[in-house]
């Protein structure tokens, strides 16, 4: 069997980990795309490096751009590339353009689709993210969904047929790198009590007047945050002469980190302050709280106890942020590590 995978941004990257490392311990001829949307090395290097993921057979070097112009060069150049290998399977990975690219390109030559982390929703459709699923959802032929929420609403919209529950490959990667760092605990990122912040999400970056509200509000928190700026933040920022770094503030700026990195930060902090969908569950599986810059989640298994809340609109950010980690023993809604040996065997 020959899989043909196609990542492009951050968080694909991780899903790719466990799964390339899953199809190693296999027969399968598996051939790894890189888009390009994310070329930062901050943001794509370091994780073929620290999660030890073969490097991409292909490299599309597509860049950033407009939705249309960024989706359209990855469609454009992804028909030779599926043609030269005949994948068996395409398999594209939650929720970006490159997502979408991969397979619009794949169902057009009649090649096999597979979509890992099928069936999220936020049902808010200003989100590009929104449409990317669903979109992907309904072309693809295999959807292999991580959580029965997921399959919910996957049925719900008439493709319970062709969805598999295989659990979380986050999971899978998580845990894995939690063991790590805790058998060999880095120094501390910052002295003392912090939260991990992370903001790059069109709906808090985009808008002048609400990055300047979540910046100011990150910054009035009474204990120290480590913002691990995003270049989409970064870059907005700059453009609308929106000062991150203040005298007598909390925020503490830092380049984005390495996955090892942010789950040792992460495990070392009182809490997490995120757009971020793969955050908010990271926190919930290190067992720290997470206070989500959102009026929505996907992962909506979080906010069971209060271990995710809500506060998009900000109002009195400090008391959620520094809530008390909830007593409630946690479920385990995202599986039990053991998602890409499954994603394997769904595809076999
Ligand atoms: C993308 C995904 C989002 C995912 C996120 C993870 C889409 C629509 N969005 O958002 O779902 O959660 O990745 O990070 O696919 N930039 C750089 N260097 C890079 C990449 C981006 O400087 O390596 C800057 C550019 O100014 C670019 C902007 O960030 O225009 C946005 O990048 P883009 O790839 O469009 O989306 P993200 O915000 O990263």
């Amino acid at each position: 069997m020959r899989v043909l995978s196609i990542v492009g941004a951050r968080p694909q990257f991780v899903k790719l980990a466990p799964v390339a490392e899953a199809f190693a311990a296999t027969a399968t001829e598996h051939v790894i795309v890189h888009t390009g949307q994310h070329y930062d090395a901050r943001l794509s290097d370091v994780f073929f490096a620290d999660l030890r993921i073969p490097a991409p057979d292909v490299h599309l070097g597509v860049g950033s751009g407009s939705h249309g112009v960024q989706t359209g060069t990855m469609l454009a150049a992804l028909d030779a590339v599926l043609d030269e290998h005949r994948p068996d399977w395409v398999l594209v990975y939650g929720d970006t353009n490159s997502t979408l690219a991969g397979a619009l390109a794949a169902v057009k030559l009649h090649l096999p689709v597979a979509h890992l982390e099928a069936g999220l929703r936020s049902f808010n459709r200003r989100m590009p993210e929104e449409h990317n699923r669903v979109l992907t959802d309904h072309a693809a032929d295999l959807l292999l969904a991580p959580t029965s929420v997921a399959m919910g609403h996957l049925a719900a919209e008439g493709l319970g047929e062709r969805s598999v529950l295989v659990g979380d490959v986050m999971t899978d990667v998580c845990f894995r790198v939690r063991d790590a760092v805790l058998a060999a605990p880095p120094g501390p990122p910052l002295p003392g009590d912090y939260v991990v912040a992370t903001i790059h999400r069109a709906e808090n970056t985009d808008d002048p007047d609400r990055l300047a509200a979540v910046v100011d509000a990150l910054d009035g928190l009474s204990t120290d945050v480590l913002l691990l700026a995003h270049p989409r933040l970064v870059a907005r920022c700059h453009a609308f002469g929106i000062k991150l770094e203040r005298e007598g503030g909390s925020l503490r700026v830092a380049e984005p980190l390495a996955y090892p990195q942010m789950v040792a930060a992460v495990l070392g902090s009182s809490g997490v302050v995120t757009d971020s969908g793969g955050l908010q569950k990271e926190a919930y599986l290190l067992g720290r709280t997470c206070t989500t810059l959102r009026t929505e989640t996907e992962w909506v298994e979080t906010l069971a106890d209060d271990w995710n809340v809500l506060a998009a609109d900000l109002t009195g950010l400090d008391a959620i942020v520094r809530r008390p980690v909830p007593s409630a023993e946690q479920g385990t809604p995202y599986g039990d590590g053991h998602a890409a040996e499954r994603v394997v065997a769904a595809l076999l």
